[in-house]
């Protein structure tokens, strides 16, 4: 008899903050990551729904695909489906602060000195993990420096299971590159190097690792 297959929840690429109809405000995120591993997850039979901001690659084979531009729009779609998922994977780069308020017209460059007054915006990983049941959370975390003592940190305070921490910025960074290397930390105190890699070899690398947990716990 066929178990039931794993359902996947995976969020990818930037989110966009507007702060008039023309203009947002972002980052260098390209999605890749997020998409490598759903495409991954999907190829292992898995049921894979994937939460994307905008980003220009082609929709994997198999997954369902639900599209997204604002922090508050990606919290919603994740929020909606966290219940049913048994694992839950953020690569999503969302922007951790929005302007109060969107001009509804495009703001004229004479306004040569100009202000943007900004509010956070909700973490989505750390506000879904407080109804957690029994998903297994997988948190990324971005760095440009302290890479392992940043990363425990958010292990500890987004109830993460793995969090998988990368170098941002400057050459060696990961944002629009193919290939990735990642300091994986687990809950049990675990940290395993992996990469250089691609983000395809990375994506089965990971999968491996959170596959053995996830089968204990649906089973
Ligand atoms: N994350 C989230 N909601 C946010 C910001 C981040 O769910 N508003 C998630 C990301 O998808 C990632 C993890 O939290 O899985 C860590 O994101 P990161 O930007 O590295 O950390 P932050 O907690 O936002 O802290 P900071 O940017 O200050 O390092
Ligand atoms: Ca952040």
């Amino acid at each position: 008899m066929n178990a039931s297959p794993i359902r996947c929840l995976v969020s990818a690429g930037p989110t966009r903050e507007h702060f008039d109809p023309v203009r947002f405000l972002s980052n260098p995120s390209s999605g890749k990551m997020g998409y490598a591993l759903a495409s991954a997850a999907s190829k292992r039979g898995w049921h894979v729904d994937l939460v994307s901001g905008p980003v220009s690659l082609p929709v994997p084979e198999g997954v369902e695909l639900t599209r997204v531009v604002t922090g508050q729009e990606m919290y919603n779609a994740v929020s909606e489906r966290f219940d049913a998922c048994d694992i839950l994977i953020m690569t999503a780069a969302i922007m951790d602060y929005r302007p109060k308020s969107i001009a509804d017209h495009k703001i004229k460059k004479f306004e040569l000195e100009m202000l943007i007054e900004m509010e956070p915006v909700i973490d989505v990983l750390a506000t879904v993990a407080r109804r957690k049941i029994n998903q297994l959370i997988v948190g990324f975390a971005a760095e440009t420096d302290h890479l392992e003592e940043y990363a425990t940190k958010k292990l500890e305070n987004k109830k993460a299971d793995f969090v998988v921490a990368n170098l941002i910025g400057g050459p060696a960074g990961a944002f629009e590159k193919d290939s990735n290397k990642v300091l994986v930390l687990r809950k049990n105190g675990q940290t395993i190097a992996l990469g250089p890699l691609t983000k395809v070899a990375l994506a089965g690398e990971l999968l491996d690792l959170f596959e053995p947990e996830l089968i204990r716990k649906v089973a």
